[in-house]
């Protein structure tokens, strides 16, 4: 289970491995706009991304799994929320070992969803409403069950053989006829990362699970058929992707051994294989720069001193990546929860603000389907008043930090963690592997186990969308079995309730989101914290000068924790009009001196 938070804990200082600029070809469809504060304007700068688990968002068949058309079904309500991309997490054909992110066939959709009329009904509603559509590339490894794997288990001889990795075993004095791996790799969802295979009596490398192995990218072969297969959905008129794990395609040369060193986080040398930022370029300069696509990388193992060399535009190869180090920053080993401060989260986005400069690009999160729900992991449940009010707050910061924001389904609606009780109310393969190798393994007790999967796992984001108070919370019909529980707290937490109430979270987040519309400073703006020591209260300031323009300056304000306080603005900067706050009748208006109650967020103008 070590691997397990290794996974995710990608954290310290790399070499940045600089290869030279590749040549992006110009592309037709973009026109250069004039920079604003230093940056060029593009659409994906200016996007709210709305990620979608469709496993988990709508059945509109009773089979108790989501589907595309459930999907279309719900467009108005994401249009309505003002999000313009929806990420989709994978929809292709797949055995669902990991949900999808280990595919059989790229250009299929998969069978449990729909059809590729389905799809492509979809991604017309989708444009019809001028949104747009990014769907995942997972190409660090397909599915076992595709038929390139199939043919390249097949013989040692066979054409697709070095589409993945093969490789002999050591030596295994004490059993002859059963070798070691070939190395010390651990796979990320626990044990080796090799599996050996009898046909051919040699190992693969899956550093995900056993029915995920990894591609071989040093065969143009394999990366012809990914650019290819990125035509195919990019033609079909998707505008762009999400790239799981995308640092980890190039490999270590000769794959030795981690050294103990490495082995506390191996995916920090796995992200930097000599070749990656090669590839990227061969990609961009080969796909991407033909359409007008937007890209964020997964990146994994990637810290932010690397970000720029993934990122730069000058550089060619991804528009944006997520950079996990806000996310983990409660996450301590093994599951366990690591006490943090609020300087410290603060200290990340200033960083990231000077790190990054304007031919780079970031992203904000705080949630996604492998991670806990925004509101249980960095909000308050104790009541349902702080629950309203820190996940509005923390969508407020969200969507008013700099970079390209991400917000994940259910969140808009402050859904919760699950109760998780027992290990048959965990569906997730990390769980289910970590829990042979820990428990199992001796090394926490089972209860400890629970307790740990339940902050943590990842199948508390993928429980089902709460839609209403009809049964199953109208995810499926009353009749169905959800893949996955729906939480019960259903009845009092559903969209339609939200919808309807003007107060809800998700009449808050739609404000929110109109705000950061019609206001550029929350895109283009500088961004100055305001009281970078200050423990409770994160205040910072977003401002955009433009030559002809009146300034557009506001200030954020919001009060970590259920303790009021005090705040004192800086010299020269007053409170102007209150635009939107998150508790009724405080306004404060031109006061220097703020009042806070417990998870109160507040937007001036000044
Ligand atoms: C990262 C994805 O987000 C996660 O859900 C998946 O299990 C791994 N990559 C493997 O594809
Ligand atoms: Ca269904």
């Amino acid at each position: 289970m070590k691997h397990l938070i290794l996974f995710f804990a990608a954290y310290s200082i790399g070499a940045t491995l600089l290869v030279s600029s590749a040549q992006r070809p110009t592309n037709p469809t973009v026109q250069t706009a004039p920079t604003i504060n230093g940056y060029q304007p593009t659409w994906w700068k200016e996007a709210v991304v709305y990620q979608i688990y469709p496993r988990s968002f709508q059945d509109t068949n009773g089979d108790g799994i989501g589907d595309l058309n459930g999907i279309t079904e719900h467009l108005d309500y994401l249009k309505k929320l003002g999000v313009n991309v929806i990420w989709l997490s994978p929809h292709y054909d797949s055995p669902n070992a990991d949900n999808g992110y280990d595919i059989r066939d790229y250009r299929k959709v998969m069978r449990e969803f729909g059809t590729m009329e389905d799809f492509d009904r979809m991604l017309a509603a989708i444009k019809a409403r001028k949104m747009r559509l990014i769907v995942d590339l997972v190409v660090n490894h397909s599915s076992d069950e595709h038929h390139w794997f199939a043919e390249s288990r097949s013989s040692k001889t066979s054409p697709y053989r070095d589409y993945y990795i093969w490789r002999d075993g050591r030596p295994n004095p004490a059993d002859p006829a059963h070798p070691l791996p070939p190395n010390n790799y651990p796979s990320y969802f626990s044990g080796s990362a090799w599996q050996w295979d009898e046909t051919t009596k040699q190992f693969y490398l899956h550093l995900f699970a056993v029915k995920q192995p990894d591609l071989n990218w040093e065969n143009k072969k394999v990366r012809d058929e990914v650019y290819g297969l990125m035509k195919f959905w990019l033609d079909k008129g998707v505008d762009g992707f999400r790239m799981d794990v995308i640092p980890l395609i190039s490999k270590q040369p000769g794959l030795p051994d981690l050294t103990p060193e490495q082995a506390h986080d191996p995916s920090k040398l796995w992200a930097n294989g000599p070749r990656r930022d090669e590839f990227l370029q061969e990609m961009n300069r080969e796909v991407l720069s033909k359409y007008d696509a937007m890209t964020v990388g997964e990146a994994i193992g990637i810290t932010l001193d690397e970000e720029s060399a993934l990122v730069n535009a000058k550089r060619h190869e991804l528009d944006m990546i997520f950079n996990f180090d806000a996310i983990r920053v409660n996450r301590g080993p093994l599951y366990s929860e690591q006490a943090w401060q609020l300087q410290t989260m603060k200290t990340i986005y200033d960083n990231h603000a000077k790190v990054l400069g304007k031919d780079d690009w970031d992203t904000v999160f705080l949630s996604n389907h492998d991670n806990p729900r925004l509101v249980s992991n960095f909000g308050d449940t104790s009541t349902e008043e702080y629950r309203q009010r820190s996940a509005k707050l923390l969508e407020t910061m969200i969507l008013t930090l700099r970079g390209t924001a991400f917000l994940y389904q259910g969140d808009e609606l402050g859904m919760t963690n699950f109760p998780f009780k027992k290990l048959s109310d965990f569906n997730d393969i990390e769980v289910m592997n970590a829990y042979k190798e820990w428990v199992v393994g001796g090394k926490v007790s089972e209860a400890e186990f629970i307790s740990r999967c339940a902050r943590f796992g990842r199948d508390n984001s993928r429980t089902p969308m709460q839609w209403s108070e009809k049964a199953n919370g109208g995810f499926t019909t009353a009749e169905a079995k959800p893949w996955l529980a729906v939480n019960p707290n259903y009845r009092t937490i559903n969209a339609a309730e939200e919808v309807r109430d003007a107060d809800s979270i998700y009449n808050y987040v739609r404000r929110l989101i109109a705000l950061r519309a019609a206001n550029k400073s929350f895109v283009y703006g500088d961004y100055t914290d305001l009281a970078p020591d200050d423990p409770h209260v994160f205040a910072y300031t977003r401002r955009l000068e433009q030559p002809g323009k009146s300034a557009e300056r506001f200030l954020v304000v919001l009060n970590w924790g259920e303790q009021a306080s005090e705040f004192k603005l800086p010299e020269g900067v007053k409170a102007g009009k209150l635009v939107l706050g998150n508790v009724k009748g405080a306004d404060e208006a031109g006061a220097s001196t703020l009042h806070l109650s417990g998870w109160e967020a507040r937007i001036y103008s000044y």
